[in-house]
């Protein structure tokens, strides 16, 4: 496995292997690997000759008080698990390698990142959009992959490339949980055991829109009304939203119709951490 810090190696090593007619898989992540990264990369593994995984705290979407100096940073052990799962090249640069002196672009999706994490966290998918934007022309990518657990961010990349018409394919892979149901996110590590029981509470919320909806109900205000009784008083008080969307708008829904999929999100504070989760439902016929 390689380790590249440049983006000129990273670019050469990406031209090359275009040249040689490979198949170039990328999984972008922020590091502090998961199984829901490990789903990624293993997706990316069986469909793609070079997998590369990049691993950089992008410090431009990070709103002013959030978390980016405390964000895990445990590089080492990131490398073995990519190591352990065959990916051919880290990409892992410095942030002075990525935003020099004087960068001043932004790529900024307009519309479905005013709302829900996009209004909860300004600025945070231009930044998103920017570093993805970058992390593409440096490592080439056929295939993209991207986790379900961040629907928003999903919606905006896959508008990104649509827009510009980048030539690549986004990949989203689904939400990988823990044995409780916690969807898996490197900012569980902050949760303690009490917060890690409370958090539990976003899970339950979709379990229980799931169920209204597999039993028939249509109307987004009665699925919200059962997800709000399904959490205390303080679990309610902590709460960011509870929405539920077109999963590549983000347009609130008012009607579920048949066979056309929706977006139930959720994003709630537990002690000091900011934790968000989803599910897609669908109204049978
Ligand atoms: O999902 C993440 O980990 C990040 O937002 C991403 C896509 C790697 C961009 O920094």
């Amino acid at each position: 496995m390689d380790v590249l810090t440049g983006i000129g190696d990273m670019q050469v090593r990406a031209e090359q292997d275009r040249l040689a007619g490979k198949n170039i898989g990328v999984v972008p992540t922020m590091g502090a690997l998961h199984e829901g990264h490990m789903n990624l990369v293993r997706a990316a593994r069986s469909a793609c000759d070079v997998v590369t995984v990049t691993i950089f705290v992008n410090p431009k979407q990070f709103g002013p008080g959030e978390d980016f100096n405390s964000y895990p940073r445990v590089l080492e052990r990131d490398l073995s698990a990519c190591e352990a799962e065959g990916v051919d090249i880290v990409f892992a640069p410095e942030a002075g390698e990525m935003y020099p002196e004087g960068f001043s672009t932004k790529v900024a999706v307009a519309g479905l990142t005013a709302v829900l994490e996009g209004a909860a966290r300004p600025g945070h998918f231009d930044g998103v959009t920017t570093v993805v934007a970058k992390l593409f022309a440096i490592t080439k990518p056929h295939r993209a992959y991207f986790g379900q657990k961040d629907a928003q961010q999903v919606a905006v990349i896959k508008r990104m490339v649509r827009d510009m018409n980048f030539d690549l394919e986004i990949v989203v892979c689904p939400i990988i949980r823990e044995p409780d149901g916690l969807a898996m996110s490197s900012r569980n590590v902050y949760l303690s055991s009490d917060e890690r029981r409370e958090a539990l509470a976003l899970f339950r919320a979709l379990k229980k829109a799931e169920e209204l909806v597999a039993s028939g109900t249509r109307k987004s205000a009665d699925i919200l009304e059962g997800m709000k009784q399904t959490l205390t008083d303080t679990e309610i008080r902590k709460r960011d939203y509870i929405a539920i969307v077109n999963p590549a708008t983000m347009e609130p829904v008012e009607t579920l119709e048949p066979d056309q999929p929706v977006l139930v999100a959720v994003a709630a504070r537990v002690g000091g951490t900011r934790l968000i989760d989803n599910t897609i439902v669908t109204l049978a016929e």
